[in-house]
């Protein structure tokens, strides 16, 4: 079965791709840039083919990459037979701009992919790629395409189409590139001398040696790493490398075998006399001085490397810093801006304040909220939950109570969910007495209203949302208090019993309870007892000033008191 009948999704998209027109096909590909991905050693790399694809993504043989993580500050490491670039782009990964770099590819393909990967890390001006070949002769060379001609191949050969191996093979594209040997490129493009030397070029390690016996001399490679290929597995070329490298002044050290057949490895050559005291620039120098190229300018510093690029990156980041800077300015000078406006409303709304009746000498009064024993009862009372008074109503509360006739009986009609109850009880508790406490209400919400009167504010069932059982508990069933449970109207008999009350407590919000409370309570009210009658004077209760101001004008005996807390005091004056 092909794979175009199997439905490929490759051949799919290729077919599609095709049926566009050449000029919208050239915009796909100018698009996209081709596979993207990270190397192991963490750079980004787009590669286009599954070679380059391969050779991006494979991870650095570990003893390979050690020894480029040796590398000293200045060292100038030559990358001969790059291929795609992946040494050099590690080495750059591993050293920025403290190395330089010289990478050597003839391949136009993997030439083309080693400068784009160069490119997209924003490193091409930490390297010269240069494509070229090198041998043992300078001039133009055929270079033999072996297989393919796509980024990222290999076993290419320059000058005779011979492989790896020694055998001869039929190219499948031949190209004339220029072709140097290594001393002729350094002196004819003025680059700077190597310190640090890899080859890799399948088979082609001895003539490009030979072409560099001069560099070799100089003295300024510390190291080499040349992959040598095992061709006849009887170490014949190996022999005959370390042999010439011998020569020129350099040890074999150290081999780092190659996975693949165990034929291929890469081997480390050292300089003897190596004076490892002696600083990189040093030597870069003698060697200058010795191969006639002056050290300065060399082609690296008339690169935009340097002085350009870097300038460029740091140009970037600082623009880059200065954007995040102003973004953050600005929503600081939003924030201050706001801030401004608030500040300016609340003092504006503050001096509204001061001169209003409510809040004038309120710095100099009393903090209720610090006055010892109130304050802690009324404080937990309230984080209860239970009742809508504040500090203001509960001290009015507590002054009754404090100041109530020892042991008479106390009453509180509107109870609701007992929190006014609790602080009552509790305050008699402080003040050290245990009266007799009735407390009453529905407990199912306003048994009657009258919309004329109340207002909207008071429906019927308003306040409903209590049980009996619920405030019995939380008021904790004690001894002395007593629950009614009813419309006053209908459960004062209850309390008829009682001759005299040390206290009253009427918070029933509207104008008809209130009204018979009044009537019921003002003659049993001991002599230096108080009824506090709670929202007289609030807004959203009428019913209740109603209430009160009708019965004061036919109760000559009484004296009322209305409080600004929101409450009235009434005590008889006679
Ligand atoms: C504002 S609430 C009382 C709040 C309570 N004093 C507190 O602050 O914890 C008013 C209560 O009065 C009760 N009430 C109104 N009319 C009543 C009546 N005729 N008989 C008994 N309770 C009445 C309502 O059921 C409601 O629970």
């Amino acid at each position: 079965m092909s794979r175009r009948e199997r439905g490929d999704p490759v051949i799919e998209l290729a077919t599609s791709l095709r049926a566009l027109s050449p000029r919208r096909q050239a915009l796909v590909l100018e698009m996209w840039p081709g596979i993207e991905g990270e190397t192991p050693d963490g750079l980004r790399f787009s590669a286009r083919t599954k070679k380059e694809l391969r050779r991006l993504r494979r991870t650095i043989d570990g003893e390979m990459l050690d020894w480029m993580r040796g590398f000293d500050p200045d060292e100038v490491f030559y990358d001969i037979g790059a291929n795609v670039g992946a040494i050099s782009l590690a080495a750059a990964a591993l050293h920025g701009e403290r190395i330089r770099i010289v990478a050597i590819e003839p391949s136009f393909a993997s030439f083309e992919s080693l400068a784009r990967n160069f490119s997209v890390n924003d490193l091409l001006g930490l390297a010269i790629p240069l494509q070229v070949a090198l041998l043992d002769r300078t001039g133009l060379e055929p270079m033999n395409y072996q297989g393919t001609t796509s980024a990222g191949g290999a076993l290419h050969a320059v000058g005779q189409p011979v492989d790896h191996e020694g055998r001869e093979f039929t190219p499948v594209a031949v190209q004339m590139v220029p072709t140097y040997t290594l001393d002729d490129l350094i002196e004819v493009l003025k680059l700077p001398a190597p310190t640090r030397v890899k080859i890799d070029i399948d088979g082609y390690e001895q003539p490009v040696l030979k072409g560099a016996v001069r560099t070799l001399e100089a003295g300024t490679v510390r190291e080499l790493a040349v992959e040598v290929v095992d061709h006849d597995r009887a170490g014949t070329r190996l022999r005959s490398i370390t042999g010439f490298l011998d020569r020129c002044g350099y040890d074999a050290v150290r081999t780092f075998e190659h996975a693949v057949d165990g034929y291929v490895s890469d081997h480390l050559f050292r300089r003897r006399q190596w004076a490892s005291e002696m600083r990189v620039p040093d030597l870069v120098a003698i060697a200058s001085a010795e191969t006639g190229n002056a050290r300065q300018p060399d082609a690296l510093d008339r690169l935009p490397y340097g002085a350009a690029q870097r300038d460029a990156r740091a140009v970037r980041k600082a623009q880059h810093a200065t954007a995040k800077l102003e973004a953050k300015n600005a929503s600081q000078a939003d924030r201050i801006a706001r801030l401004r406006t608030e500040r300016d409303k609340l003092l504006s709304e503050l001096a509204e304040l001061r001169g209003s009746y409510q809040f004038s000498g309120a710095g100099k009064r009393l903090d209720l909220r610090e006055l010892q024993g109130f304050s802690e009862i009324a404080r937990a009372v309230m984080s209860e939950g239970r009742t809508g008074m504040n500090y203001d109503r509960l001290y009015v509360l507590w002054q009754a109570a404090q100041g109530a006739p020892p042991e008479l009986p106390v009453v509180e009609v509107g109870a609701y969910q007992g929190g006014s109850a609790k602080f009552i009880s509790e305050a008699f508790r402080h003040a050290g007495h245990s009266p007799r406490f009735y407390v009453c209400d529905t407990f199912v919400g306003h048994p009657r209203t009258d919309l004329a009167v109340d207002g909207e504010h008071h429906a019927m069932g308003k306040f409903g949302d209590t049980t009996v059982e619920g405030v019995a508990g939380y008021l904790g069933n004690g001894r002395n208090i007593e629950l009614i449970v009813g419309d006053i109207v209908e459960t004062s008999a209850k309390l008829a019993h009682e001759p005299l009350f040390g206290f009253v407590h009427i918070d029933v919000d509207v104008y008809a309870a209130t009204h018979f409370c009044l009537s019921l309570f003002t003659p049993r009210l001991a002599p230096q007892a108080v009824i506090v009658v709670d929202d007289y004077g609030v807004v959203t209760c009428p019913g209740v000033q109603k209430a009160v101001d009708e019965f004061i004008a036919v109760s000559p005996g009484l004296r009322l008191f209305h409080l600004h807390s929101g409450q009235a005091i009434l005590f008889r004056v006679s």
